[in-house]
């Protein structure tokens, strides 16, 4: 989908003008950046995601003929009609918009809820494949509306895996939970601290008005897409590391022993490598957890900074651009900035003294239009809430 900025009048409005009737209700999900935890969901670790200001609304109101249609004012090609009982897995390849509700839909039927038929209409101020999970909030603000619609009441957390399991086996991106859960759990002025083994989470307080502070997220512009094989790539190095410890997944590897683990794979460098970042990944959002919960923001800088160190030269899944907005961050005042998400492209974020904020964007300016590369677009991240019915 484009990225659309329609309010949710407007939504409502288009959804009476596309389907002739009025929508039942509006839903809306955030996009999310995740503060630090990277590639740790799908190794049972650690996450500290927060939600963005910037959502996908659902404008949505049920049918009784077990017709599912489907409508984004941000993609070509009219209304999508399909039969919830010919769905069916894998969606067709090529990342059409339309696989990631109809999933959302198959997911909950497979799991036995009674979903019925629905027109949904959606729009979305969710920038794509920046890294900020469009898809995840596409997806969840379809769970909620389907759970409302049908008086199902779910949990969060369970919407978040129905969404998941929809990506994973329906659209077939192997993703991790972070990305629904953050999109389905967060609250505003709070980063999400999530243990993604059983999904136990904190809502960890992050006011950076109140501190003086701004977290800025400075797209790329270099876009990214889970799919292509290097996300699973890792994935799988991951897992090949876990059995070759003798562990069920890379969060069983106390920091304190991470030495010992290195060394029963030195005979695999590639492996090696994976293995010591998710520890010490993991380990850095312990340490950021304790820092903001015991009131010093500022003190997580230097550990933005090392996870990016570490996604760069041992996870290997930055680009010249994120490494470019990360170091001219951390040469103009910045406290400390990382990539964020998934990688190759996408968004780089950065934690900066209120006051130096103009003069770091600035400097990130100056450093993509010197290097010849698309100027970024930079915007300050305030958490905001999770997904949420909205008042109509
Ligand atoms: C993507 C995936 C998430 C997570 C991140 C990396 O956003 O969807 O599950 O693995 O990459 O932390």
């Amino acid at each position: 989908m484009r990225d659309t900025s329609h309010g949710a009048h407007e939504t409502a409005a288009t959804f009476h003008a596309v389907y002739g009737t009025q929508p039942t209700g509006l839903w809306a999900a955030p996009g999310r950046v995740n503060l630090i935890g990277e590639h740790t969901d799908y190794n049972d670790g650690f996450v500290m995601p927060l939600a963005l200001p910037h959502t996908t609304l659902a404008a949505a109101a049920p049918r009784t003929d077990g017709v599912l249609r489907l409508h984004s004012a941000g993609a070509d090609g009219g209304i999508v009609e399909l039969r919830l009982d010919d769905l069916r897995p894998p969606a067709a390849p090529g990342g059409d918009w339309a696989a990631y509700p109809a999933g959302v839909a198959w997911a909950m039927r497979e799991a036995g809820l009674p979903v019925g038929g629905a027109d949904l209409h959606y729009t979305s101020t969710v920038p794509l494949g920046a890294g900020l999970s469009s898809s995840a909030a596409l997806e969840v603000a379809t769970a909620l509306a389907l759970d409302d619609l049908h008086g199902l009441g779910l949990p969060r957390d369970e919407l978040a895996r129905l969404a998941q399991r929809a990506e994973n086996a329906f659209v077939g991106v192997p993703c991790g939970i972070m990305d629904q859960t953050a999109a389905a759990c967060c609250t505003a002025g709070h980063a999400l601290f999530l243990d993604t083994r059983d999904l136990t989470r904190r809502h960890v307080p992050f006011d950076l008005a109140a501190a003086g502070l701004r977290l800025l997220v400075v797209d790329t512009r270099v876009r990214h897409r889970l799919g292509d094989g290097a996300y699973a790539e890792r994935r799988a190095g991951c897992e090949r590391g876990a059995r070759a410890l003798g562990v069920h997944a890379l969060r069983d590897i106390p920091h304190a022993h991470l030495p010992a683990a290195l060394e029963e794979l030195a005979g695999a460098p590639v492996v090696q490598a994976l293995v010591r970042h998710i520890v010490t990944e993991n380990h850095r959002v312990e340490q950021a957890v304790t820092h903001l919960e015991a009131g010093r923001p500022r003190a997580i800088g230097p550990l933005l900074t090392a996870g990016h160190a570490s996604l760069r030269d041992d996870f290997k899944i930055s680009c010249p651009e994120l490494d470019l907005a990360v170091d001219t961050a951390g040469a103009a005042g910045a406290l400390g900035a990382r990539m964020t998400g998934g990688g190759f492209g996408g968004s780089a974020l950065v934690l900066v003294e209120e006051a130096a904020a103009p003069d770091v964007t600035d400097a990130l300016h100056t450093a993509f239009a010197t290097a010849g590369h698309t100027a970024p677009r930079i915007f300050p991240a305030v958490p905001g809430p999770g997904a949420h019915r909205l008042d109509t």
